[in-house]
């Protein structure tokens, strides 16, 4: 698995394989700090005028004009047994967890019908409950609701460890200067918080505290606010769809997602949205990280140009 994210990365990397946008720059991108007000979102300029489709035939990225990779499509990264083990997993999970799209959700009105899993769980292991930023971080409220959450989550950190050194090896190999990073958060938590030494004992090869696994929804165009700058959330696909259209207003530019795909983004700093995908289903799997954790861990997130 380490090695298959490694080459699939090298291959996102090569020139022929990669897009260079002439207008959008990351670094203006973070100075603007973008909020999710419904009119910035409708408002937001488009930057490049020539339009970008990765097709997913090939792992392929889209670099930033001041030189930054914004985005990386790692298609196919899990497949066969794997990828059937993994989505039995999550949807296990989903059964334990019960999700609704009714109750607290931004995006209610993104949710499929017809279907027996539809909604939103989270799986962070130490956050901030939203609203919540200076209190003391916690296990978060999916995890611990009830008896079978509980067991189920752990259930669920044990069988991942193929998806989770996919994923964390991506990251190596997509940006050190952020893996290192994001490895100094899961030192500190590790040396400040007990439980997640014990939850980490399960959950191997996974330095992000976060994720968030969403049955049957799309999402409407936003910016991941809570994360911290210039940080790559990194999305895994599940399902029966066919395929999914994952949009870039401002860089003009589109994916075609299948299930088994693993997309990488600096969802904090690029709009990003994927519209309604037709017949299936269609789940996914988020890792991400909370700016609030590195303040507490007292570090600053930073990037360096390609
Ligand atoms: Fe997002």
């Amino acid at each position: 698995m380490t090695r298959h994210a490694w080459k699939s990365v090298q291959r996102a990397k090569l020139a022929e394989n990669t897009v260079r946008l002439e207008n959008f720059r990351l670094v203006e991108a973070v100075g603007k700090n973008y909020h999710n007000g419904p009119k910035i979102v409708r408002t937001v300029p488009v930057e490049e005028s020539r339009h970008t489709l990765l097709t997913g035939e090939t792992p392929s990225s889209i670099r930033s004009a001041d030189d930054f990779d914004v985005v990386v499509h790692l298609p196919g990264a899990l497949r066969g047994k794997t990828l059937n083990d993994v989505t039995e997993a999550i949807e296990e999970w989903g059964r334990a967890a019960k999700p609704s799209p009714k109750g607290a959700n931004d995006m209610k009105s993104c949710y499929k019908k017809g279907y027996d899993l539809v909604g939103r769980t989270r799986l962070a292991t130490l956050w901030h409950p939203v609203g919540h930023k200076h209190d003391t971080p916690v296990v978060c409220a999916d995890v611990r609701r009830t008896g079978q959450t509980y067991e189920g989550a752990f259930k669920l950190f044990a069988e991942l460890d193929l998806v989770n050194s996919f994923c964390t090896t991506a990251l190596l190999a997509i940006d050190p200067l952020q893996y290192g990073l994001l490895r100094r958060v899961y030192d500190w938590r590790r040396e400040t918080y007990k439980s997640q030494v014990a939850i980490s004992a399960l959950d191997k090869y996974n330095l992000w505290e976060g994720r968030e696994i969403m049955f049957n929804r799309w999402s409407d165009p936003h910016w991941d606010h809570n994360d911290p700058h210039y940080s790559w959330a990194c999305i895994v696909y599940f399902g029966s769809f066919k395929e999914a259209r994952m949009k870039f207003r401002q860089l003009n530019a589109e994916i075609c997602l299948r299930r088994g795909d693993v997309v990488f983004l600096r969802g904090r700093d690029v709009l990003h949205e994927v519209a309604d995908w037709g017949d299936g289903e269609r789940h996914f799997m988020v890792y991400f990280t909370h700016e609030s954790l590195w303040d507490g861990a007292g570090i600053e997130s930073r990037a360096t140009p390609m």
